[in-house]
């Protein structure tokens, strides 16, 4: 995975059908997606369940660009291995799921796997500010985690442009998760966010059997994005 800082689009797949993950994940990559992004909740640090580390073992072959798993759980350094063995490329863990988010870190990156942080709509940059070095991914929720469809939060897009600032030339991509449209898209893409998470604005209106729908919306978004950079 070579860094750069073009922008990303990161289909969620907690807006497919959960009975066809391969075919859903193959559909959004032959439509146009950079990265693939998991989201792994516990039902403990968020109000909602989804899947473990063996869901994403079996979605992993049928995956060719990146794997990026936002883990939404708590306590999470016991499981960390078990979603590096996934074959995870990126491993996000929440700098609220715990007291000790420079270990969680540390032992990701002691796997070989990229370390991203992810920080709720709720919480200051200061509690990433130290561990800023060691990540090579922000992850600035613009919902409160635990489920697709939810409105984008707006006061966090200046959250955005103050991380850019903070981030300067370090080689750390910022991502946004939550309620991305083409609407809000330039928003953040403006401030600096370079991977843009999308699960209903991805999937919605479409399905494995008519994914040019994905296509579209992919594009649509990544359109109004760039736009702005130009
Ligand atoms: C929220 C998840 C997001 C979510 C985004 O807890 O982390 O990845 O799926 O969904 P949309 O794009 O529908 O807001
Ligand atoms: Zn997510």
């Amino acid at each position: 995975m070579n860094f750069d800082r073009s922008l990303k689009i990161a289909p969620s797949i907690l807006s497919a059908d959960f009975a066809n993950f391969g075919a859903e994940c193959e559909a959004i990559e032959k439509e146009g997606c950079d990265w693939v992004h998991i989201d792994v909740m516990d039902g403990h640090f968020v109000p909602n369940i989804t899947f473990g580390p063996q869901t994403c073992k079996a979605i992993r072959p049928h995956i060719k660009t990146v794997m990026d798993v936002h883990l939404m759980i708590s306590p999470v350094d016991d499981f960390i291995e078990a979603f590096a063995d996934s074959g995870a490329d990126i491993i996000t863990a929440h700098v609220e799921a715990g007291p000790h988010i420079h270990r969680t870190i540390q032992k990701i990156k002691s796997l070989g796997v990229k370390a991203g942080v992810a920080i709720n709509p709720g919480t200051s940059l200061s509690s990433i500010e130290y561990i800023l070095d060691m990540v090579d991914l922000v992850c600035v929720m613009t919902v409160n985690p635990g489920f697709g469809g939810q409105k984008f939060i707006h006061s966090q897009v200046e959250k955005v442009r103050i991380l850019r600032e903070m981030i300067g030339d370090r080689e750390i991509h910022i991502e946004i998760d939550g309620g991305v449209t083409p609407e809000t898209a330039p928003l953040v893409s403006k401030a600096g966010a370079d991977v843009l998470v999308a699960g209903s604005g991805v999937f919605g209106g479409g399905s494995v059997d008519n994914s040019s729908v994905y296509g579209k919306n992919i594009k649509e978004i990544r359109d109004s994005a760039n736009r702005v950079l130009e």
